[in-house]
This record gives structure tokens, C-alpha cells and sequence, in this order.
């Protein structure tokens, strides 16, 4: 991991209160893995003093983040200019663990929530780069809110989408729509899950893999200070003790999670 200061190179509003940011960082887009993370001084003062964590969202020679704003930190954030330089210490945390060479063919399941596509289309790029058959799944409220479809698309043909009040694709929640592409698409081989959104949904994705006895990888947001595995701010209860979100996370396999 390393701390600089990034030149940013683009800041831009891609919807309704998202945005793209890439940062001139070629340390971490040469050794960052997809899932893992950065701490960003959002601010040059001391408010707000903690930096806060966003995934890798892509990487060229550059870095990319996807942001909602929330908050303080990310409206700043926001309001950041092209060529103006802020603080990103990463990469950090562990990572998703990708497929290893297997018989058969496995293939992989992302899912996305809102804003949780954020670490998922690295994902999708390194996995089909590895000629691992990939679904993409995307949840949103509604249709102005689905988030990166184009470029889930770039990686993966089968892309599906759901929408809560059903303005765009199927209608419901994410795990309706799982459960149908699972009844639609049995595989006789291994399956892996991805997984990042709010918790509710994790879990209910996590619920539906543990009946299917599916590997699921899910990324936990916690709320996070260091972001190093210093300040013990962000503990996660697991079956093996309690582990930090930042340093033993921020993924991890959903069967060891005390939900
Ligand atoms: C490992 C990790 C990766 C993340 N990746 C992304 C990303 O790629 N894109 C992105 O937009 N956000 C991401 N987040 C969440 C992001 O860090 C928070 O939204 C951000 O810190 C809010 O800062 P703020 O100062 O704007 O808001 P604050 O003023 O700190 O908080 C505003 C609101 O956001 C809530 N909030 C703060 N932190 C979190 C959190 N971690 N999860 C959910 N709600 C939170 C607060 O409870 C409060 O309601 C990630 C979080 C983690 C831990
Ligand atoms: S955020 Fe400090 S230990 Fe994880």
C-alpha cells in the first residue's frame, strides 16, 4: 500500500447524485486486485478529519472510484476539479478471491445493489479476462438508478437487470430476479457468487446460496476510520471471532459471517 497524492483527471456527474472520479495513481492501478479499496482525504482542512473508503471501481494506467454522495466527504468530493491533487492511500484490504483453474467450467454470479456495482465491474473484467463464464446481475430502485450496465456489458453478454417499481427490467428485488435466471440457467458445474449492496440484500443473497450450496463472496461497507486495521473501528462479527471489515475484509465468505 501507498500514500500519495493523485492528480485527479476527470470528476464527473454520471446520474442522479453518482459520480466518476479517475485519479492519476499508477501504483495502485498496477498492484490494486478488484474488491480491494481506498482511503481518500476528501477534504484539504480539517473537516471532515477521516478519510473515506471507496473501491477500486476500475483501473486502466489510472484509477477509477464510483461515488454516491452521502454526506459531507462525498459532496466535497464532488465538487473537486480537474487537476486539483487529494490524498488516496491504498491498495487496501483483501480482495475477491477468483476461481482457480478447475475441471469443468465454473462460472460466476454478480450481483449488484445500487451503488455496491461500485467493485463489481473490475470483477467482471478480470473474470471474463480468465474465460470464466459470468452473469451479471444489477438491482436498482428504479430505472435512473441502475448503475453501469454499459459497462458490465463491455465484459459480459448476460447482463439482467431488476427494478423495485419495475420501470426497467424485471420487477422486484435482485433475489427475485437470482432466483429466476437460477431456474433459467442451472449449471451442472461450480458456482461462485459476488456480491456487494445493502445488507439486507446481502443477506438474502447469502440465505438463497447457503440452500444452493454456492460459494458467496460478499463486500462488507462498513463504516470504517484508519481503514489499516488500527483503530479497531470496524469489527465484524464471524464464526472464527471477530475480524476487521479493513484488513481481514472488506470481503469475505458469506457462510463465516454471524449475520
Ligand atoms: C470498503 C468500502 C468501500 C466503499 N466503496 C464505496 C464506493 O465505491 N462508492 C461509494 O459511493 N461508497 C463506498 N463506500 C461507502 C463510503 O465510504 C461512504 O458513503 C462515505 O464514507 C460517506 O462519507 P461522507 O462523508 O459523504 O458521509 P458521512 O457524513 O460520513 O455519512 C453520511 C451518511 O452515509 C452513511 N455512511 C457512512 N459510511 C457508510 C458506509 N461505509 N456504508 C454505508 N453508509 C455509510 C452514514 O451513516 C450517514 O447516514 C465504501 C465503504 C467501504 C467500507
Ligand atoms: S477502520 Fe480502523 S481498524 Fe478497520
Amino acid at each position: 500500500m501507498k500514500d500519495i497524492k493523485a492528480r485527479i483527471l476527470l470528476n464527473r456527474r454520471i446520474g442522479l447524485g453518482y459520480y466518476k472520479m479517475s485519479l492519476d495513481a499508477p501504483y495502485i492501478a498496477r498492484t490494486a486486485k478488484p474488491g480491494q479499496f481506498a482511503q481518500i482525504k476528501c477534504s484539504d482542512s480539517f473537516e471532515p478529519l477521516l478519510r473515506r473508503p471507496f473501491s477500486i471501481h476500475r483501473v486502466n494506467r489510472n484509477i477509477e472510484i464510483l461515488y454516491e454522495t452521502v454526506g459531507r466527504g462525498t459532496e466535497i468530493l464532488s465538487n473537486k476539479k480537474e487537476g486539483d491533487k487529494i490524498d488516496v492511500l491504498g491498495p487496501l484490504g483483501n480482495g475477491f478471491t477468483l476461481p482457480r483453474a478447475m475441471n469443468g467450467e465454473p462460472r460466476a454470479i454478480i450481483i449488484a445493489g445500487g451503488i455496491g456495482a461500485a467493485p463489481l465491474v473490475y470483477l467482471a473484467e478480470e473474470l471474463t479476462k480468465k474465460k470464466i463464464k459470468t452473469i451479471v446481475l444489477i438491482g436498482a430502485k428504479t430505472k435512473n438508478l441502475i448503475l453501469c450496465e454499459k459497462d458490465f456489458k463491455k465484459a459480459t453478454p448476460e447482463v439482467y437487470v431488476s427494478t423495485d417499481d419495475g420501470t426497467y427490467g424485471s420487477q422486484g428485488f435482485v433475489s427475485k430476479l437470482f432466483h429466476k435466471i437460477l431456474k433459467t440457467t442451472e449449471s451442472k458445474f461450480e458456482t461462485i457468487v459476488y456480491v456487494c449492496g445493502p445488507h439486507e440484500m446481502l443477506k438474502c443473497i447469502a440465505d438463497i446460496c447457503q440452500e444452493r450450496k454456492f460459494e458467496c463472496q460478499v463486500s462488507l461497507e462498513e463504516k470504517m476510520a484508519c481503514g489499516i486495521g488500527a483503530c479497531l473501528g470496524c469489527a465484524v462479527k464471524t464464526k472464527s471471532g471477530n475480524k476487521l471489515a479493513c484488513k481481514d475484509g472488506p470481503i469475505f465468505n458469506a457462510n463465516e459471517l454471524l449475520w
